[in-house]
């Protein structure tokens, strides 16, 4: 039976109740459709992995303090400023489940949106000196952008290799992961040695993360967002890139062709994810998921044991578990 969130947090139930108060405070504004927003945000809220990672992290190395908290919400903040601006890049109406910010108030809200998620993030860090925290997570949003832009200038040119593609998520995604873990650790006190080995967990992790998610986009289970949208934004995922280097010139070309030229199609769109299972792309990315989150979980065995540790070996579980 996979392991349920609700069994994950027991640990830091207390913590992530508060976190959701302060979360929620954090965003508060006096003008009103910005906390109309706001409200709506936090009525969708996604898993809170992230702030989990972070008091998880924190409880495995020290004692879980104030600055964690404040960590935990930053983090939040930029991730949810993230994916409010993604969907505007990506053009995606659907999020969590519902309409996505820019599909209920256009794009020139959603990006005021999201720097207003990010000003009251850093902020936040700002006005209580957390500068250890804050350099942290802004080495990962400058990553994030460049992973973001770099995904999109492959997307043009469909010439992604394998290597190519773990920068993307390396940056995109993993950044963020191995944020959070590094400032778990350093507002519990880590020494630079814990926060740079910890950091190194979360990177494993969010490498294993994102290749989940890029297979939600080959299945048919909901998962509260687009399915297929990868294949039709030209974006090329492993289970993709693997089909594509296991197969003859002449194939490789036609699929090519397929997705620059008919990307809307769903018809098309099917015929490539056809493709993709036949050449055996869902297995090969599951394995590398697999190695991941393998060497994810060695690295996080170099900590001590502990109540929290065991923790966050199940939320790493979740990760590649996950159904959204
Ligand atoms: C979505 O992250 C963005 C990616 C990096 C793929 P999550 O799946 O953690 O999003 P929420 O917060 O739970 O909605
Ligand atoms: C997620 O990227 C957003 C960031 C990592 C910044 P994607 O575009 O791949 O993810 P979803 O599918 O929209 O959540
Ligand atoms: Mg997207
Ligand atoms: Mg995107």
């Amino acid at each position: 039976m996979a392991i349920k969130i609700k069994d994950i947090q027991a640990p830091i139930s207390k913590e992530m109740l508060d976190f959701e108060k302060k979360f929620r405070q954090s965003m508060k504004s006096n003008v009103m459709l910005l906390d109309k927003i706001m409200t709506y945000i936090v009525k969708r809220k996604g898993k809170q992995m992230r702030p989990m990672f972070v008091f998880l992290s924190a409880g495995t190395v020290g004692q879980i303090g104030d600055s964690t908290y404040r960590g935990a919400s930053l983090i939040e903040l930029l991730h949810t400023a993230t994916l409010v601006h993604d969907d505007v890049v990506d053009e995606s109406t659907y999020r969590r489940g519902f309409f996505s910010v820019n599909a209920l108030w256009k794009n020139k809200i959603a990006v005021l949106v999201g720097d207003f998620l990010l000003s009251r993030g850093m902020l936040l860090s700002i006005d209580h000196g957390d500068f250890d925290l804050l350099k942290i997570v802004s080495e990962a949003i400058r990553e994030m952008s460049e992973g973001e832009i770099l995904q999109m200038e492959k997307a043009k040119k469909l010439d992604i290799t394998e290597e190519v593609y773990y920068e993307i998520i390396r940056q995109k995604t993993a950044s963020l992961i191995t944020a959070c873990c590094k400032v778990g650790t350093a507002s519990a006190g880590g020494d630079p040695v814990a926060i740079q080995s910890m950091g190194e967990f979360g990177e494993k992790v969010g490498m294993a993360f994102q290749i989940k998610d890029d297979l939600f986009d080959y299945g048919t289970q909901e998962v509260g967002k687009p399915l297929g949208i990868d294949i039709r934004e030209k974006k090329m995922t492993l289970p993709l890139i693997h089909a594509l280097n296991n197969s003859s010139k002449v194939e490789k070309k036609h699929i090519i062709k397929t997705i620059k030229k008919h990307s809307e199609d769903s018809a098309k769109v099917n015929e490539v994810i056809a493709f993709v299972k036949e050449k055996g792309g869902i297995e090969y990315a599951t394995e590398v998921m697999n190695k991941f989150h393998s060497d994810a979980i060695d690295i996080l065995h170099t900590f001590p044991k502990s109540e929290k540790r065991t923790s966050l070996e199940q939320l790493v579980q979740f990760t590649i578990d996950r159904t959204k």
